[in-house]
C-alpha cells in the first residue's frame, strides 16, 4: 500500500512585527509559518506598518498574495505588485469604529487636557498649587474632516451630537454626505475649529496639510490626526506648534514611527498616543481573521474578500 501523503499545510510568510501570540496562534492553526522569504511561498501577510516593498517581492518569486493585516497598505509596494500579477487585500470596515473612536478621544483629550491634568494632579499640583488653567468648551465647536471615506465619515457621525458645524474635504463632493463640502484642504482649514486628518495614506495624499493648511486653522485650531503621519508635513507641524501659529494637536500617527519629534514630548498643548487606532482585541482579532479569511480563500480558490488590487 501506498503511503499516505502527510498531511498539507500551506507555508505563508509572516512580516508582521510584534505579533500577538494569538495571531501567531491562528495562524500556525492554519498554516505553516516561515520568517524568512523562500521559493514555494505564495502568500505573505504583513502589517500596515510593515508592508511589503519591491526588493522583498523579488525575494519571493511564487508569491501570489500579499495579505495586509490593516486598513492603509501605503506601505506596500502595490503598483509592483500588480506588475508581478500579485493580489493585494486588506482589512476594511472591521476597524472604523475604533479608528473613530480614537479621532474622538483625541479631540476631548486635548479640548479638556484629559492627560495633561491627569499628569497634574499625579504630580502633586492639586493639592500644592490648586486647581490648573481653565480649558476650552468643545461643544459647538466646528469640525473639519479631511477624507470622508469610510472612517471619517464614521467620525463626522459621532461629532453630529456636540459639533457646531460639521465640513469636509474629499477629493469628491460625497453625494448625499449632510455636511458642508469645502473645496480645498485649505479652504476647509480656514473654516474650522478643528480638523480631522482621516484620508489614506501614500503618495496622492503626502503632505496634504502643509504650512498653508495649518496657517489657515491658525493659532487657535486644533489638528487631529488618525490617518497617516505621512499626510502631515509634520515639521511644519512641529514649527506651526512651536511658534504658537497653530493651537493644538492630538497624533495617533507620526511619519517615522515608531520615533516621534522630540520637540512634541515637550509641548503641553499636544497629545500623542503610539498608533492605537486599531488597537483594542475585538479589533486587533477582527482584522486577523479577515486577513486569514482572504488567505484561505486564495488556497481554496475563491474570490478574495477584500482586495485592493
Ligand atoms: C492602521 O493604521 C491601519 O491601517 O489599519
Ligand atoms: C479608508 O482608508 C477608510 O476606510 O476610510
Amino acid at each position: 500500500m501506498k503511503a499516505l501523503p502527510l498531511p498539507h499545510k500551506p507555508r505563508i510568510l509572516c512580516l508582521v512585527r510584534d505579533p500577538a501570540h494569538w495571531l501567531l496562534d491562528n495562524l500556525a492553526d492554519h498554516f505553516a509559518l516561515c520568517d524568512e522569504p523562500a521559493p514555494g511561498i505564495e502568500v505573505v501577510m504583513t502589517g500596515g506598518s510593515e508592508g511589503i516593498d519591491a526588493a522583498m517581492i523579488d525575494r519571493l518569486p511564487d508569491l501570489k498574495l500579499i495579505a495586509v493585516c490593516a486598513v492603509g497598505y501605503d506601505k506596500v509596494d502595490v503598483a509592483y505588485a500588480q506588475a508581478r500579477g500579485v493580489a493585494v487585500t486588506n482589512t476594511p470596515d472591521v476597524l472604523t469604529d475604533d479608528t473613530a473612536d480614537t479621532a474622538i478621544a483625541l479631540m476631548f483629550a486635548v479640548y479638556r487636557r484629559v492627560p495633561q491634568y491627569d499628569r497634574y494632579l499625579r504630580d502633586g499640583r492639586w493639592v500644592a498649587e490648586g486647581a490648573p488653567p481653565l480649558t476650552r468648551k468643545l461643544t459647538g465647536q466646528r469640525i473639519g474632516i479631511l477624507g470622508l471615506g469610510r472612517i471619517g465619515s464614521a467620525i463626522a457621525r459621532r461629532c453630529e451630537p456636540f459639533a457646531g458645524e460639521i465640513a469636509y474635504h474629499s477629493r469628491r463632493e460625497v453625494a448625499d454626505a449632510p455636511y458642508r463640502y469645502a473645496p480645498s484642504a485649505v479652504a476647509l482649514a480656514a473654516s474650522v475649529d478643528l480638523l480631522v486628518v482621516a484620508t489614506t495614506g501614500g503618495a496622492a495624499t503626502a503632505g496634504l496639510v502643509d504650512r498653508a493648511v495649518l496657517d489657515a486653522l491658525g493659532a487657535r485650531g486644533t489638528l487631529i490626526n488618525i490617518a497617516r503621519g505621512s499626510v502631515v508635513d509634520e515639521g511644519a507641524l512641529v514649527a506651526a506648534l512651536a511658534e504658537g501659529r497653530l493651537g493644538a494637536a492630538g497624533l495617533d500617527v507620526f511619519a517615522n514611527e515608531p520615533h516621534v519629534p522630540t520637540a512634541l514630548l515637550d509641548m503641553e498643548n499636544v497629545v500623542l498616543l503610539p498608533h492605537q487606532g486599531s488597537a483594542t482585541v475585538e479589533t486587533r482579532r477582527a482584522m486577523a481573521d479577515l486577513a486569514i479569511a482572504n488567505i484561505e480563500a486564495f488556497f481554496a480558490k475563491k474570490p478574495l474578500l477584500s482586495p485592493v488590487a
